[in-house]
């Protein structure tokens, strides 16, 4: 609120998304209108006013019993002030009454174009009137700005709560994970793993997955974003699976490789050792102070280093990177911000640079190493190799915290769930 100073602000809620014909998907809050409200609920619009003695105004559904029956109960204008700490609050068909005489005392108004377009037209309406009617009041707003990024490097900066609920979500995508290492075998298809880890979501009270998970086997882990989940796996090939779930509107996002049902391979280790060794080092140059991109030169040199050394890169470290053909087996980047979106709001760069790392920031740390099934140019035993190691990370006061840091990934702790039971 004090960084809009004496403007308007208003925010509208997620709009309800059609999922084919009269059924709809289950409604999911904007981040950025839970984020300050706090309230699930569709067909809400919020409003701030700081220089007015009712500062948070929502609009809300009513209460209506014969709605209630169908759809489940409401806040309704009494929960929306009683439970939401509204100051105010008025029926959702109330909002342009009720905000014109707002609108004739603000200046500014800060209001993120796109997020609905039905609430959009409705601004567009009232923004027109007000400025048609500036001349004679003498007031009225002036210029529409949009509140995004304001709201967003708060929202890079977690505060203790939050990382509560995301230590929450990330207990949770441990359990998952662990649970598909102990429980993948050959002949299994990867649909059972997918549903072994959306049931390790919901029975810990996550609204499930985050993204759509990829349990990528064999070959497909080299489609980075293979959701498909169809194919058969077999013991000993590599099965990558990203996945992390949704708690309390906070995003979890974890990967991790594993051996189905068996050791790792020499050439399998070769290489998850490669990728393990690179993901380490960019999670030890995480700290206040440091670029946002050094994590990931950091992984890239090592990655480098290895793919040369096995002879997967043929040009020697330096020209790979120079000439960018470690990008045939290395194609993203290391880091995302991580937060109530799993690629997180806020700007990785600030005044042409890479931003600066400070504490209570989140990111992730995933290098990887993906080679086709039918790339050439690869030496054979090679192909159809997909590895990658995601861990999330938070910057502390003085250096990191790998908040995923109870879900394995050496080679000999996952070996030691891949074959629990089984040699
Ligand atoms: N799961 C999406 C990502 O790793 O960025
Ligand atoms: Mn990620
Ligand atoms: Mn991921």
């Amino acid at each position: 609120m004090e960084a809009i100073g004496d403007a308007l602000a208003i925010l509208p809620g997620a709009p309800v998304a059609v999922r084919s014909a009269d059924v709809e998907f289950i409604y999911r809050q904007d981040n950025d209108f839970y984020y300050l409200t706090g309230f699930a609920e569709p067909e809400s619009i919020a409003m701030f006013a700081p220089g007015e003695n009712d500062s948070f105004i929502l609009f809300v559904r009513p209460r209506d019993k014969e709605r209630e029956t169908w759809t489940g109960r409401r806040a309704g204008i009494e929960g929306a002030m009683g439970q939401y700490g509204a100051d105010k609050a008025y029926a959702i068909d109330e909002f342009q009454r009720v905000a014109a005489r707002y609108f004739e005392r603000a200046e500014r108004i800060y209001y993120p174009l796109g997020v609905n377009e039905r609430i959009d037209a409705r601004m567009l309406e009232m923004v027109k009137s007000a400025a048609a009617m500036r001349p004679r009041v003498g007031s009225g707003p002036n210029a529409l700005l949009d509140p995004r990024e304001i709201l967003h490097e708060s929202r890079l900066h977690k505060h203790p709560e939050e990382l509560e609920t995301m230590r929450r979500a990330i207990a949770i995508s441990a359990e998952a994970h662990v649970a598909a290492m102990r429980n993948a075998r050959g002949g299994m298809m990867e649909w059972e793993i997918e549903a072994l880890v959306d049931y390790n979501f919901r029975r810990r009270g996550a609204a499930g997955p985050s993204y759509p998970s990829i349990i990528a086997s064999g070959p497909n882990a080299s489609t980075l974003h293979y959701i498909h989940n169809d194919r058969e796996m077999r013991a000993g090939e590599l099965l990558l699976i990203d996945a992390g779930c949704e708690y309390d509107f906070y995003a979890s996002d974890v990967t991790r490789t594993f051996p189905v049902g068996a050791r790792f391979r020499p050439v399998q280790r070769d290489l998850y050792e490669i990728v393990l060794a690179a993901q380490l080092k960019a999670i030890e140059t995480i700290r206040p102070g440091v670029k946002f991109d050094e994590p990931h030169e950091a992984a890239l040199q090592v990655l480098v280093d290895g793919m040369c050394r096995v002879g997967l890169l043929k040009d020697g470290p330096e020209a790979s990177i120079k000439n960018g053909s470690y990008r045939r087996y290395f194609m993203h980047r290391t880091s995302h911000w991580l937060g109530m979106d799993v690629h997180d709001v806020g700007l990785y760069r600030l005044g042409g640079q890479s931003r600066t790392l400070e504490p209570g920031m989140v990111l992730t740390a995933e290098p990887g190493i993906y080679i086709a099934r039918d790339d050439d140019e690869a030496p054979e035993e090679f192909r159809g190799i997909g590895i990658r190691i995601e861990d999330d990370v938070l910057v502390t006061l003085d250096g990191h915290e790998v908040m995923t840091a109870a879900i394995p990934k050496s080679v000999a702790d996952v070996e030691s769930l891949t074959t629990t039971d089984r040699d």
